[in-house]
Formats: structure tokens, sequence, C-alpha cells
């Protein structure tokens, strides 16, 4: 039997038992306990080469970056990865930025968001020479050139821009239609604004324009109507500055498989049809083809890891209509994986360490906080023996997992463990009850 796509590809499944690189899911429960991410190192390598890899072949010396976003995951042995990839890293707060210099990233391959940097976070960009920083107002465009001309030196930006796409994912995860808080919208004219201000800085450097039209995207319709909105705005920038802007970030948002059902984008899947895209509307602008970046985040880390659990209790709830719903708890929840209550994501899991040939049972996969929206999966069938001291596997929580992590009701958040070649390393430790109590103050 072929194995579902959310698996990674050092994942083995042999008689119902889960192996990652060929250590067993029951050797890893006793070397690290759960609940754990555990995250196939050469996978997530792999992923990262294939986009790197990919956007040379699309785009040739046309390629620019690849921009890991970090705001998936991070840590210091991951921005170790980065640099060792030769892929760039983008990150989106001053925390993101200290992981990146932690790891050793190159300042010249560390692409600056948000849209409220603060002013240290923008000082310190500008001070330690990122290679972009991508502004996302007005008022930043002046606070970004006060530090420029404070260090003495031009900084190069690139302006984040709303080209009003209306992408097909959950609202929470859509960024580029005209309501949201990010970027200058093209349509009421406060792209072109930011353009006018720029040509009074000059302590400023505009280097192109970027646009990130949301998350969890499939298909390339999406990304190529963006593509010919922002080619046209670096058309008018040409026919009224009578250069053209060297650099186009098409930002990321490329869809991971979540389920049986679903299929992970590949680099060679999206980037034939996004380079014919950029092309043709290059022509039809007669515009020279620019420096093309991309940022993809989940669609690198995400199919990278699995959340290990051990069931705790199992509780059968008698629902109105007369069936049972089996609650199956876990020593986790929405403390490792907030993105099934935020925003009714979906996930599979299923028992990691022993196959099981009783009857399905419909089930729920709940967590240990006190809060009845402490939910890892809504609705699944789970074989109805399942027990207490199983383990439970969550593919595809690479991102957004382990960064959305919290301490609610303080529980420890869990660790990551890297395994690669048949080794297995903790690169974040798990939280302690010390972790837990360093931040308060006893004394009153
Ligand atoms: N670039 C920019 C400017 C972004 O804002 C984002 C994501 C990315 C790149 C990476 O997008 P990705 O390739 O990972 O889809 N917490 C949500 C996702 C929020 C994404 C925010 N920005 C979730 O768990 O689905």
């Amino acid at each position: 039997m072929s194995k579902a796509p959310m698996w990674s590809e050092n994942i083995s499944i042999n008689a119902g038992v889960i192996s990652l690189s060929g250590i067993p899911v029951t050797d890893l429960a006793r070397d690290f306990g759960t609940p754990t991410f555990f995250l196939d190192e050469a996978a997530f390598r792999s992923r990262a080469i294939a986009w790197r890899d990919g956007l040379k072949a699309e785009f040739g010396d046309r390629a620019g970056h690849v921009f890991y976003a970090s705001k998936a995951f991070t840590c210091t042995a991951l921005a170790h990865w980065i640099t060792e990839l030769e892929i760039g890293i983008d990150v989106a707060t001053g925390g993101e930025l200290a992981v990146a210099l932690a790891g050793g990233v190159n300042a010249k391959s560390i692409e600056v968001h948000g849209n409220n940097k603060s002013l240290s976070e923008i000082d310190r960009a500008v001070s330690i020479g990122v290679k972009t920083i991508v502004v996302d107002s007005l008022i930043e465009l002046e606070r970004v050139s006060e530090a420029a001309e404070r260090h003495g030196v031009r900084q190069a930006i690139l302006i984040r821009l709303t080209p009003g796409i209306q992408a097909h994912t959950h609202e929470k995860i859509s960024t580029a239609h005209e309501d949201v808080k990010f970027g200058f919208s093209i349509a009421s004219g406060a792209a072109w604004s930011a353009v006018e201000k720029i040509a009074e800085l000059p302590a400023l450097e505009l280097r192109g324009v970027h646009c990130h039209i949301g998350s969890q995207i499939f298909g390339t319709e999406a990304f190529e109507d963006a593509a010919d909105r922002l080619l046209a705005f670096m058309a008018r920038y040409r026919d009224a500055y009578g250069s053209q802007l060297p650099e186009l970030d098409l930002g990321g948002g490329y869809g991971i498989a979540y389920l049986p059902s679903e299929t992970t984008v590949e680099p060679s899947d999206v980037l034939p049809s996004l380079g014919k895209a950029v092309r043709s509307a290059c022509e039809k602008y007669s515009l020279s083809l620019p420096f093309i970046s991309i940022e993809p985040g989940r669609n690198i880390v995400g199919p990278t890891m699995f959340t290990l659990y051990e069931v705790g209790t199992v509780k059968d709830v008698a629902l109105e209509d007369g069936t049972l719903r089996k609650y199956v708890s876990v020593d986790g929840g929405m403390s490792d994986n907030a993105r099934t209550s935020l925003y009714d994501a979906e996930y599979f899991a299923q028992i990691a360490q022993r196959s099981s040939s009783a009857a399905p049972a419909r089930s729920r996969v709940v967590g240990k906080h006190c809060e009845t929206g402490d939910i890892v999966i809504q609705e699944i069938e789970l074989p109805s023996d399942i027990s207490p001291g199983d383990l439970l596997a969550t593919p595809a929580t690479g991102a957004y997992g382990r960064s959305m992590a919290s301490n609610y009701n303080h529980v420890p958040r869990p660790p990551v463990v890297a395994v690669i070649d048949g080794q297995a390393r903790v690169i974040v430790r798990r939280e302690t009850e010390a972790d837990l109590l360093a931040l308060d103050v006893s004394k009153m």
C-alpha cells in the first residue's frame, strides 16, 4: 500500500508501526517523551533545495531568492540549515531576526517583513545591513529613511502591494484583498503615493515590489493574477520614472496536504506556469524579466514534521441523535496545535505503534486544556479499540504548529527533535516547570 501524502519522505509504516528514518516511534517516545514534534531533516533539506533549484531552472539568471518564511517554524539549528542550503530567510519580527542571526545567517540573505516594525527593529535591520526591508506603510517609509540616514547608508526596500486578489483560502490567512492591514492598495492609489514619497527620500533605494496573497493556496491562477497586477504597476513606474525596478517578490502561500485526499504543491507544479505568466506579462507591458523571489514557509516545513502524542483517556459520549462519539484525549492539544480552533483546520491522525483490525469509530481527538474548543481533530474515524497508552501521530504539523504554540494552562511547549540518517537529536528542548516559573517575579 502506498503511503498517504501527508507523511514525509523518510517515514515508513510497517504493520502499523510508524518509523522515521528507520527509528520506530516506540523508541522515539521512550527517548524523547510525548508530545513531541519529530522533524524529517532530510525532507526539510530536499524541499528547500527543490524550491531553490526550481526557481533557478525556471528563471535562470533572473532567479532572485527563495526566502524561507521563518514564521512557519524557526530555531537556531534550522537557521544553520538555511545558510548551508544557500537560501534566504524572511523574518517578520525582531525575535525571528535574532534567531536567524544566532543561526549564522548572513544579513545579506535576510528580508525583513512586518506591518508594524518597531523603531528598534528597523534600526537593527538597517545597522546590520539586511538585504531588503519590505515596507508596509507611509509612516514606515519615513522611519526606515531616518534609520538609513543615521547609519549613513542607502537602504534597499521593496514595497508591499495589495493587488486586490481573493485567494480561495480561510479568511484569516488570506491577505491580499482590499480590506486588510497589510500593504499599500494598488486600486486606491496608496501604492502610487508610496512611490512618490520614496522619490523624496534619497536614503531609500526602491528595488521593487512585493505581494503575499495568502496561505494554503492550491493552483496557480491567483499567483498569476497577482504577478500580472504587480508587473502592470512596475510598467507604470517605468513610464513615470524612465527606469525599470529590478525585483519582483511574489510571497509564499503554497498549499500542503493535511488529509489523505489532498496533495502537497510541489515546485514543479507551479513554477513553470508562474514563469509563463510572468514572461507573458513582461511582454504585454514591454518590461524585461525582473529578478523573481518567493517566500514559501508552510510548503517547506509543514510536511516535514509530525506530532507524536500519547492517548490518556478515551470516553464514549452519547450524542443527541443517539449515536456515540469517541473522545480521545491526548497529552497536548490547542497549546501545540492552535490551527484547528483558530482556522477550523483539518488534520489526520493514526495509532502509531500498532495496527488494529477493530471497526472504525466516529472520534474526536481533544487535548488536555480546560476548554471545550481544545480540539486537535474535529472528526475522524479511529479504530474502536484505541486505548490509553496508544501513541497517536498527527502528520503535517511542521508549519505554524510549534511556532504558534502557547503555554495555556501552564502546559510546557513540546520539543522539536530532528531525525536524519537514523539519528535523532533535540533541536528545541522541551520546556520545564522551571521555564514556566522563570518569568514570575515572586517578591511583592
Ligand atoms: N510571506 C509573507 C509576507 C507572509 O505573510 C507569509 C505568511 C509567508 C510569506 C509564508 O506563507 P506560507 O508559505 O507559509 O503560506 N498561521 C497561519 C498562516 C499565517 C501566514 C502568515 N503569513 C496558519 O497556520 O495557517
